[in-house]
């Protein structure tokens, strides 16, 4: 192999550090080629043992901050996750004139503002493939690929763990609590999966998204947020019955207002590509001005595949060790923010149900107070009682109407006291 060997330390040994030295070792040969240098683990930092695991001859460390001051290092791997260690370990290491690849969407969508700008003042690169939807090549799609497209939307689904337990759960009719274990014993979950299920790591990822693809400052507070701990069992059925499918998307979509930027919930028509997106894949619809619609998917989370994002960037670093430009496309400081549209104020079709007394006029009042709103419905569905229940479910779909319009007419309908505490009100997007 020509030239010197690109010295790695990999700091932390989770699931996606240990296949990430998996990869290094085992295709030792073909990254190599590949990179145009012999790639050589030469430091691991982890805080504990992994003694069946085979680092190959790199030197391990305890305290992490030791691989970014080893001068046998060139490019340091940050694999810890979070925002603490994490931040420190990556401003020595550029201190220190490394190269950085992270898988890390919360550091990136917290701090990535300072951390690029210190990057690029550095002379280092900072590759962050890893951190937005695992194994799919987004961030350089989004960056290189699509480079001369002016970016109106993307949407997704960006959390693997997310859409793995809403398949289960609507697919098999597993109990939610039962998936999630399953999905933290694959390697999906976040070591506290907090931040999967109540839609935090979508949003880290879609600021990280939404700033590539509008050359905005990332904005980690931007993105309007709902979990998937919202979605209830008998929403993915009634779903089901009408023709969609639930999933958890992320969506930047700008518009001569500003830029939208929300997680959520949302039904969609069962014949759309993101509605046929089930288990750990991810997906993200892109729309470019000059190229139209593109889609990626893949594996949205796990080692191997979230592996094989941070490989890559290690491989860039590589063939490009005087730099491959800005990370985020633009220098830092060319980054421009732009309004940020209130979730109040973001339109949509909407799935409302209700649960109310089954008596004559009842629902002539609830369809006024929403024609009252301006609010079309589209369909309307009475259930049948749930055995030993006086109230009946209703499910209403309707036409566009802004988030606050469907909120008061919401209210509207509880203060008129026929409907009863069962209640969902979740986004419908048809991509139309
Ligand atoms: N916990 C994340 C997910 C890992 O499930 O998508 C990949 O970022």
């Amino acid at each position: 192999m020509s030239g010197e060997a690109l010295r790695i330390g990999v700091c932390g040994v989770g699931t996606v550090g240990l296949a990430t030295i998996d990869i290094l070792l085992l295709q030792s040969a073909m990254v190599s080629a590949r990179a145009g240098k012999d790639l050589k683990v030469t430091h691991v930092g982890a805080r504990r043992d992994h003694a069946d695991h085979d680092y190959g001859d790199a030197r391990v460390s305890r305290d992490v901050m030791d691989v970014a001051r080893d001068p046998e290092v060139d490019v340091l791997v940050e694999l810890i996750g979070g925002t603490g260690v994490a931040h420190d370990l990556i401003k020595l290491a550029i201190e220190q004139g490394k190269h950085i690849v992270t898988a890390n969407k919360a550091l990136i969508a917290e701090h990535g503002n300072e951390l690029f700008a210190l990057a690029e003042a550095a002379g280092v690169q900072l590759g962050f493939e890893a951190s937005v939807a695992g194994g799919i090549p987004i961030i350089k799609a989004l960056r290189e690929s699509m480079a001369a497209n002016e970016v109106k939307q993307v949407a997704g689904i960006i959390n693997g763990t997310g859409n793995f337990i809403l398949t289960e759960m609507s697919s098999k009719g597993r109990a939610f609590g039962d998936v999630l274990c399953e999905a933290q014993a694959l390697g999906y979950a976040e070591a506290d999966p907090t931040f999967d299920i109540d839609g935090t790591d979508a949003a880290h990822k879609l600021s990280i998204l939404a700033s590539l693809a509008f050359g905005i400052p990332l904005n980690i507070d931007g993105p309007v947020k709902q979990g998937i701990d919202t979605v209830t069992p008998t929403d993915l059925d009634y779903a089901a019955e009408l023709g969609y499918r639930v999933k958890h998307l992320g969506i930047a979509r700008q518009s001569k207002n500003g830029v939208e930027l929300r997680v959520h919930p949302t039904l969609i028509p069962e014949h759309k590509q993101l509605a046929t997106v089930d288990g750990v894949m991810n997906a993200v619809m892109i729309s470019g001005s000059a190229v139209g619609e593109v889609v990626l998917a893949g594996p949205g989370a796990g080692g191997p595949a979230t592996a094989s994002s941070v490989c890559a960037d290690i491989i860039e670093v590589a063939r490009h060790s005087n730099g491959t430009g800005p990370a985020m496309g633009l220098p830092a400081a060319e980054l421009n923010a732009k309004p940020l549209i209130p979730s109040g104020e973001i339109a949509s079709e909407w799935y409302v149900r209700l649960s109310i007394v089954d008596r004559p006029g009842v629902m002539s009042h609830i369809t006024k107070l929403l024609a009252d709103r301006g609010i079309s419905i589209e369909s309307l569905v009475q259930k049948a009682p749930e055995s030993g229940r006086s109230e009946v479910p209703i499910v209403l779909l309707t036409h566009m109407a802004a988030e606050s319009v469907i909120i008061d007419a919401v209210e509207a309908i509880k203060a008129f006291g026929e409907v009863g505490t069962e209640f969902a009100l979740l986004r419908v997007e048809t991509f139309e």
